[in-house]
């Protein structure tokens, strides 16, 4: 997918609608009054790669699990590589864009290690200041936005990247992989021994759809090191269906200081009215200091380790969340999903 020059944005993340993607879309929009066949073609759904061995368990996954695999929670130093941003949209099979689908992206570090870890806890061998997988919840234009780092090469493919995208009303991923046009050279300089035309997995997709895989990436303009961008739109052959009651939300609670561990901070409890099979995640309100809603790790008792960002529920009742951090303003979010969706980070 060939993308035009951008002209410079204040916002590293926002990349404006250009000419082409106007056209597309009008030519999407437009595609259910027209004869099959020529503009067919803009809502053909995504071929449907092989999930890998490397999706990461649940050990592997960091706290931080938002769309910037480059920074991992607070740190400084940002992780190894050439800073990457992927935009795009989650489309129906009708070219509508889908609300509420979770997109995943997993890969390699610049190394070509990932997150993964068949024992317990992450590779070591990972970039310690690489998340390694990032989740996206879309909203109602279906797009979707990830800042990471060009995927490392590893023995036996070319560099690529892995998807995973989940519809609202399905329980299971729909998995793909997107990979660079261009000659992949290792990190000693010497041309890979597997590229685009050899590769194991994107030549099991037809010539004709792999293309839609097969990304350039252009220069962001005006940043100077380096960083490049990539538009991908997901299309899914599965039509969406939203659940009725009671569907997902959030719930602005307060919190109630309480006693933490000995010798630490005291915690902050957060009771809600839960159902069973809901997933819970805690949200802190906006400072002026930071404007977005902050995913807070949470613990299910005043003493436990605060080692979850989500729960879910097993029973209907009050259920209570532990968090260190003061909301400013004395309330948090408290959002909760519907039982069988996978649940990511709004
Ligand atoms: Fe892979």
């Amino acid at each position: 997918m060939k993308t035009s020059p951008k002209p410079a944005e204040p916002q590293a993340f926002h990349i404006p609608c250009d000419r082409r993607r106007f056209f597309r879309s009008m030519a999407i929009a437009s595609a259910g009054f027209t004869l099959p066949g020529f503009l067919a073609e803009a809502v053909a759904a995504t071929p449907i790669v092989t999930q890998g061995p490397y999706y990461p368990l649940a050990d592997d996954i960091p706290l931080d699990k938002d769309n910037d695999l480059v920074q991992l929670d607070d740190r400084l130093t940002l992780a190894n590589g050439v800073v990457t941003h992927i935009t795009g949209r989650v489309l129906d099979a009708n070219g509508n864009p889908v609300r509420n689908a979770l997109v995943e992206l997993w890969h390699a570090d610049r190394e070509g290690d990932y997150l993964y870890s068949a024992g317990s806890g992450r590779n070591a061998a990972c970039d310690a200041n690489f998340a390694g997988f990032g989740q996206f919840l879309t909203g109602s234009t279906g797009r979707f936005r990830f800042r990471t780092i060009k995927a490392g090469l590893y023995v036996g493919r070319t560099r690529h990247y892995h998807w995973g995208v989940t519809l609202p009303g399905r329980t299971t991923r729909s998995t793909s992989q997107t990979g660079w046009n261009e000659v992949a050279y290792g990190l000693t300089g010497a041309a890979w021994g597997t590229q685009n035309s050899n590769d194991n997995v994107f030549s099991t997709v037809p010539a004709a759809q792999r293309a839609s895989l097969l990304l350039d990436f252009t220069a962001v303009p005006g940043t100077t090191t380096g960083e490049v961008q990539a538009e991908w739109d997901f299309v899914s052959g599965f039509t969406p269906t939203e659940p009725t009651y009671p569907g997902g939300g959030s719930l602005t609670v307060a919190g109630t200081p309480v006693a933490g561990p000995v010798g630490s901070d005291p915690r902050y409890r957060i009771t809600v009215p839960a159902y069973a099979g809901y997933t819970y995640e805690i949200y802190g309100n906006p400072t002026l200091a930071d404007l977005g809603w902050r995913a807070l790790p949470f613990s299910l008792s005043a003493t436990g380790s605060i080692d979850r960002h989500k729960h879910t529920a097993t029973a209907e009742g009050a259920l209570s969340f532990f968090v260190e951090d003061a909301a400013e303003r004395g309330f948090y979010q408290v959002s909760y999903r519907v039982p069988g969706a996978n649940t990511g980070t709004p």
